[in-house]
């Protein structure tokens, strides 16, 4: 089975990225062939400062493996070290229909924060339908809002398959139910654009008075609390074991038990799961050479497997 997902570096990765694809992406390298790439070309959509792009780029890098990706295992590579893919989302384009991408929640969610309309942010489905059909992937791990696109992809797939001829595996999306939705700090869904994310690797301390912002409802100290609505514990859970969770929700329920108290479990928790990552992440940061071989080595296997795609959808379509 081969699993692939990407994410953009268009910003710091927060626990919203961590728990809806991360995670995910990182246990799944355990039950096959994963591929996974730091979206570049699609952040160009977003982020129109080079320098910051680029440093963006690297610091995803360093974060995927500070948390475990283990390069000799998972295909590990920039998406714009394989051309290839912009090729193939041309040949795509060809063939997708206008209403599949004007229906794409993604789109309209980006013009209502006040985006350009551009033609990269509009047609940005079919690169991503590139990305995933070039590598023959069956699996894609995504957070839930990346759904949609998944499905755009299953369709423009089959279109091709059925126009010219069965080039392409149709892949499947895997969204985990129960971390579908990580809540930031306002309860709203964790997301950069919305300014309520925990950031991974942010400066601890400011990490740590971002989590005390969580907000709450105003509840006195003795009052027995409803664990279900409170977005401290939603994100607890994340961290926690069955029998954690279990013992703070009776904490919570039993009453004499702030939400200070919460939020100083639920830093606890970070800093237990993060604290060693945040040290091997600096480790990893002195030896940027290192880097740039696992990148580089990554995109040398993903491009033996795009370059045969490529060639099998270019014949298919007369091209070659
Ligand atoms: P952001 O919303 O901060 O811009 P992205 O859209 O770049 O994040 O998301 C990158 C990946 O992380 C996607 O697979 C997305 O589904 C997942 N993801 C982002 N935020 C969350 C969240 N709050 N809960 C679950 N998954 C998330
Ligand atoms: N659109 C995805 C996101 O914003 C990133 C992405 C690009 C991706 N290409 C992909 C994810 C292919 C999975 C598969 O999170």
């Amino acid at each position: 089975m081969r699993i692939l997902s990407g994410i953009q570096p268009s910003g710091k990765l927060h626990l919203g990225n961590y728990f809806g694809m991360m995670q995910p992406a990182l246990q799944l390298q355990e039950r096959g062939e994963t591929f996974l790439f730091i979206a570049n070309y699609h952040a160009l959509t977003t982020v129109s400062d080079a320098t910051q792009l680029r440093a963006d780029t690297l610091a995803v890098a360093l974060d995927f493996l500070a948390c475990g990706l283990d390069p000799r295992r998972t295909i590990f590579f920039r998406q714009s070290d394989v051309p290839e893919v912009t090729e193939l989302a041309w040949l795509l384009s060809t063939l997708t229909p206008m209403g599949l991408l004007e229906r794409c929640h993604s789109y309209k969610d980006k013009l209502t924060k006040g985006l350009a309309a551009t033609h990269g942010l509009f047609s940005y489905p079919v690169l991503m339908a590139a990305d995933i059909l070039i590598y023959q992937s069956n699996l894609v791990p995504v957070g839930r809002d990346q759904k949609q696109h998944v499905e755009v992809t299953r369709d423009i797939a089959i279109k091709f398959n059925n126009q010219f001829g069965p080039v392409f595996t149709i892949p499947e999306p895997s969204i985990r139910d129960e971390v579908a939705v990580v809540p930031g700090l306002d309860g709203q869904k964790m997301s950069k654009s919305y300014g309520n994310t925990i950031e991974l690797f942010g400066d601890p301390k400011e990490t740590k008075a971002r989590i005390m912002r969580i907000v709450t409802d105003c509840k006195p100290l003795d009052a027995p609390k409803d664990p279900d609505t409170c977005n401290i514990f939603a994100l607890y859970q994340l961290f926690a074991t069955a029998e954690e969770r279990a013992a703070l929700a009776a904490r919570y329920r039993a009453g004499n038990f702030g939400y200070g108290h919460a939020k100083k479990a639920l830093h606890d928790a970070f800093e237990a799961k993060f604290g060693p990552l945040r040290q091997r992440r600096a480790e990893l940061a002195q030896n940027s050479d290192y880097i740039e071989e696992v990148l580089r080595n990554g995109a040398e296997r993903a491009r033996a497997e795009a370059r045969k795609t490529l060639r099998a959808a270019r014949h298919a379509m007369g091209i070659e």
